[in-house]
Parts: C-alpha cells; sequence; structure tokens
C-alpha cells in the first residue's frame, strides 16, 4: 500500500519539520492538494511549495490539482519538480492531451473521480494514466467523514484495471483512517491518501503512520 500523507492537514508553523517526519516515519510520497477555490470551497498553495517540499525529502511530490483550469498549470509544478501530476476528470475537455502532456514532461499522469462522478470516464484512457484517485470526500477540505459508497466504487474501479490490462495505481482520498483503511485495502486500492489520520493522531506522524501500515499488513487487502 503506497500512503500518500497530504499536507494540507499540516501544522504550518513547521512545515518543513512535518514532512521529514512523513520519510521518517515511512510514508511513501507527499500528497499536495492543490485548491484554486473555484474548483472546490478552498484555496490552498501554488506551484511555488513543491521545491519547498523537496528541500526537506527525497520522497516523490504527488499533486492532485483541484483547479479549474490544471492545463494552464501543469508546467509550473513541473518545473517546481512535482513527480506525479493528477487531474481531474471534471475539468478537462481533452483528458488524453492532458495526461500526455504531463508525461511528456516527464512526471507520472494520473486522473481524479469525484465521488458522484461515474467510472466509465475512464473507458478511453488506460493508455494515459499511471494513477485513478476516487475522492471519498467532497473535495476541499481534510477531516471529512468517508463516503460509504466510495468502497463499491473501488472495487468496480479495480475490476476496471485489471478488465484494461492497466498498471494503473488505484488511489482512494479523503476520510481515510483506522476505521476504513480495512474496507479501502480489502476493496482494491493500492494507494491512500491521509491527512488527519497522520498529521492528527495524538502520538504524532510516525504512530499515524505506523498505525496504518499495521493495518494493511493485518488487513485482508
Ligand atoms: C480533500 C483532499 C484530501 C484531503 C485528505 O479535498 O483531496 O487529500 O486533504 O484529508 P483527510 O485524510 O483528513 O480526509
Ligand atoms: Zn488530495
Amino acid at each position: 500500500m503506497i500512503l500518500a500523507p497530504s499536507i494540507l492537514s499540516a501544522d504550518f508553523s513547521r512545515l518543513g519539520q512535518q514532512i521529514e517526519a512523513l520519510e521518517e516515519g515511512g510514508a511513501n510520497w507527499v500528497h499536495v492538494d492543490v485548491m484554486d477555490g473555484h474548483f472546490v470551497p478552498n484555496l490552498s498553495f501554488g506551484p511555488w511549495i513543491i521545491p519547498f517540499i523537496k528541500k526537506h525529502t527525497s520522497l516523490p511530490v504527488d499533486v492532485h490539482l483541484m483547479v479549474t483550469n490544471p492545463d494552464e498549470l501543469i508546467p509550473a509544478f513541473v518545473e517546481g519538480g512535482a513527480n506525479q501530476i493528477t487531474v481531474h476528470v471534471e475539468t478537462c475537455p481533452h483528458l488524453p492531451r492532458t495526461l500526455q502532456n504531463i508525461r511528456t514532461a516527464g512526471c507520472k499522469a494520473g486522473v481524479a473521480l469525484n465521488p458522484a462522478t461515474p467510472l466509465h470516464v475512464l473507458e478511453w484512457v488506460w493508455d494515459h494514466v499511471d494513477l485513478v484517485l476516487l475522492l471519498a470526500t467532497n473535495p476541499g477540505f481534510s477531516g471529512q467523514k468517508y463516503l460509504p459508497q466510495t468502497t463499491a466504487k473501488i472495487a468496480g474501479l479495480d475490476n476496471m484495471i485489471h478488465a484494461a490490462g492497466s498498471q494503473a495505481i488505484l488511489q482512494v482520498d479523503g476520510g481515510v483512517n483506522a476505521n476504513t483503511l480495512v474496507e479501502i485495502s480489502a476493496a482494491g486500492a493500492t494507494s491512500v491518501v491521509t491527512g488527519n489520520a497522520v498529521f492528527k493522531h495524538p502520538g504524532g506522524i510516525s504512530a499515524g503512520i505506523y498505525l496504518l501500515r499495521e493495518i494493511c499488513q493485518s488487513g485482508p487487502g
């Protein structure tokens, strides 16, 4: 299971230390939730944060663009050093071209689906994706409750990935914690994004990561 903690939940008064603690604690990626206050009702950070993150970790930086016009922002995130860029299908009228542009720039290409977006939107993009992200909460904020219908959607996507012969990573994002991770993992997720479950764990970041790891290792998935 690829653990990708989201820095949206971090303590920004000591962001550098918190990013270092992710790597020390055994996280695999750093997830960066980019929000433009238009596609989602929150405003977060721009491309400038990527070089800052890379100063504090060697982990891959996994950028989630929750923005109305991702095509215009992709070059700046590539320039900043992003390793993977995930765009929302709801914001890409020419999805294959956008995904190809991400790959041509040297990044892994991901596509994200909002909770109500059906899986069939993926039918013609399997050749262009390295990752599919399923939003399990209404995008825009961390600390929200997992939408239970997501579990069936994860299983459906897992079947689609296998039927398409794709190697795409199945990432679940939103409301992932010790209570939801067993069913998410059993349904077929191969990566999870975790905000509050890691950054707000009472025992600290490493304890939060350790608990999620334990669950993945002992759970059915
Ligand atoms: C929500 C973001 C998620 C969120 C995860 O729109 O895409 O990545 O930060 O935070 P938790 O795990 O606390 O729901
Ligand atoms: Zn995210």
